[in-house]
């Protein structure tokens, strides 16, 4: 008993070092976007979709570090793999156990959660088995199945319907699109390490382009979301006044640690972007 515990804490530890740097991209996103679209049932359904998701956000990241382990050495040493807490093989079978279990879980919801599990395994082979993630092209349609797969599955669970009805259809879709344009921002800091890697982000690809386009990205979404989900005139100055802000910081400042700080303003901004489609169901983002 006494040693069984800390143990016990241990391996919790270690699981949860896996899905650490991504909560702030992934899980708080996601779990905004279904309470806000679905729009939230219940307490429980909370619950069960919090669970679900970081669930899910773990196997993918399992599946992607139990690979990168030497990229990761240099960037994240307190990774489970680079820090020794767990190793290659372990993380493997865990990969693989961490596949089923999200499998029967969403088998016991029904066929219709199964899909975005296997999508969501599809996705995250092709981007790490079979590297799309080194080329922006390739990256960014995986990243949108991983967005829209999410989305979809949460949705589903915290809502009071399992149907996906025309506002949540609308919402996944509009999110898959402003994914698909804007998420370049999360690679202005990683180029140099991305170019050791020889890889082709879009920031390599066409450094001044990049930045004056996410630049124009940021602001049009914020117009257009703006006025598709009907906010009122004070939120829609707020809110286009946060894109813009966000927008010029990546055009005008450029070093590493200056981007790095603009990605945790365009993950706030990206939150934002998730709660809108609430003002479809509620109307309370009026004023
Ligand atoms: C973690 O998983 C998410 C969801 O698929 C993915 O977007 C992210 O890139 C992963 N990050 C790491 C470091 O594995
Ligand atoms: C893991 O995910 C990161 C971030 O999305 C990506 O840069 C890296 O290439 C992935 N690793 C592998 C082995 O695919």
């Amino acid at each position: 008993m006494t040693t069984l515990f800390p143990r016990l804490r241990y391996h919790a530890q270690t699981v949860v070092l896996f899905t650490i740097s991504d909560l702030k991209t992934i899980f708080f996103p996601i779990s905004v976007f279904a309470c806000a679209t679905a729009p939230l049932h219940s307490a429980p359904r909370l619950l069960w979709g919090f669970m679900w998701i970081w669930m899910h956000q773990l196997m993918c990241n399992i599946s992607n570090q139990s690979k990168g382990a030497a990229e990761d050495a240099i960037n994240k040493p307190w990774r489970p793999l680079p820090a020794g807490r767990i190793t290659e093989p372990q993380a493997t079978a865990l990969r693989w156990i961490s596949v089923g279990l999200c499998a029967w879980w969403s088998a016991m919801y029904g066929p219709d959660l199964v899909l975005p599990t296997l999508m969501l395994f599809i996705t995250t082979f092709l981007y790490d088995e079979l590297g799309l993630a080194g080329h922006y092209i390739g990256k960014n349609f995986c990243n949108i199945g991983g967005y829209t797969s999410l989305e979809i599955g949460a949705t589903k669970i915290m809502g009071a319907s399992r149907e996906i009805d025309y506002i949540s259809t609308t919402a996944v879709c509009i999110s898959g699109a402003l994914i698909f344009t804007t998420i370049q921002a999360q690679d202005f800091a990683d180029v140099e390490g991305d170019k050791q890697l020889g890889r082709v982000t879009l920031p390599i690809y066409a450094p001044e382009f990049s930045r004056a386009f996410t630049l124009g990205a940021l602001i049009g979404w914020s117009i257009f979301l703006s006025w598709f989900w009907h906010i009122g005139p004070l939120c829609a100055i707020g809110f286009i006044g946060m894109g813009t802000f966000v927008g010029l910081r990546y055009y005008t400042r450029r070093t590493e640690a200056e981007d790095r700080e603009s990605y945790v303003f365009y993950n706030i901004w990206l939150m934002i972007v998730h709660v809108l489609p609430l003002n479809a169901r509620t109307g309370f983002i009026r004023f």
